[in-house]
Formats: C-alpha cells, structure tokens, sequence
C-alpha cells in the first residue's frame, strides 16, 4: 500500500508525457494473399512507429513517388525513404517490419517485387495523404505506371 502510493505518482508522470512512446501503427502486407497493404491509408504523427506485418508471399515495403510509383528503387525514395527489402512471409508467416516516422509529410509506399508488377496491380499504401494527393490517386498512377 505505502509502495504504491510513492510509485502511482511517477507513472501518471510518464503515461501523460506525449514525447515518451508515439502510437504504432499496424499495417498488414498481403492480407488473404492479396496484393495489399492493409489498411492503404494511415496518419501517423512524428515519433509514431509503422509496423508490416507479412503475413503471405514475398513482399517489400518501400517508399517511392507519388506520380510514377513503380517499382519503388531498393532503399526508397527519401528524405526519410525507408524499405523493408524483400520479406518472405512463405516460410515466415507473421515476420515485422517496423519504421519511425520522422515528419509529417506524405510517404508513398508499394512493393518492389516482380519488377513493379506487384505495384502495378495497385499494392500501395498512403502515408499522410493530402486533400490534393490522396490514396486513390496514388493507387491510380501505380496501376498505370
Ligand atoms: C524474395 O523475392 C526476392 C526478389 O524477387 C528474391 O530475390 C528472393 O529470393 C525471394 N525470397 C525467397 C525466399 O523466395
Ligand atoms: C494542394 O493543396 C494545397 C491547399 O490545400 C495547395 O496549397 C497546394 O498548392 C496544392 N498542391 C498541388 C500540387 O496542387
């Protein structure tokens, strides 16, 4: 009782602070061996961590432009690319990639596989989308580049 009366105060302390630990957000790749990221659209703020979840066939998640997507080139397109490289989620269903986020501009992510194949069916996933460059146009010029 006397220990947790000098405890409680510092953990109110730390779970209120909002520079401790962002938010995660989770991100499944190739749910019901679809070629997707699910969700496509999320809205993380600095500090936030984004976690892929591979759950089937062999994908990448990695960053590229928003007007001609695809493939997305090894290491991403940047300032603050990222690229999980290739995952096989065959023999490892379940396998995590996770990046912090470092600003809040729009990242806009798809799979290198096949040559951009997997890109072109519209694998794609918006990272802080805007009013004028949204989800769905972003999935529109992958599918057509
Ligand atoms: C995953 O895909 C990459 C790129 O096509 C390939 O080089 C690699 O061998 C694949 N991994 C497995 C385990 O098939
Ligand atoms: C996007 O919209 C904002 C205002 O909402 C505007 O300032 C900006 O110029 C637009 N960008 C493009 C590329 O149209």
């Amino acid at each position: 009782m006397r220990l947790l009366s000098i405890v409680s105060p510092a953990l109110i302390f730390i779970s209120a602070s909002p520079f401790v630990i962002g938010e995660d957000w989770v991100v499944q790749v190739g749910l019901a061996n679809t070629f997707t990221f699910t969700p496509n659209e999320i809205f993380p703020a600095i500090g936030d961590t984004v976690t892929f979840t591979y759950l089937t066939r062999n994908h990448s998640a990695t960053t590229t432009t928003f007007t001609s997507p695809c493939p997305p080139p090894p290491g991403g397109v940047g300032p603050n690319a990222f690229d999980s490289g290739f995952v096989d989620s065959v023999t490892s269903p379940g396998t995590t990639f996770t990046t912090t986020i470092l600003d809040t501009e729009p990242h806009w992510v798809s799979c290198m596989q096949a040559g951009g194949a997997h890109c072109r069916l519209g694998m794609t996933l918006s990272i802080n989308p805007t009013t004028n460059q949204t989800e769905a146009e972003f999935m529109t010029n992958a599918i057509n580049s």
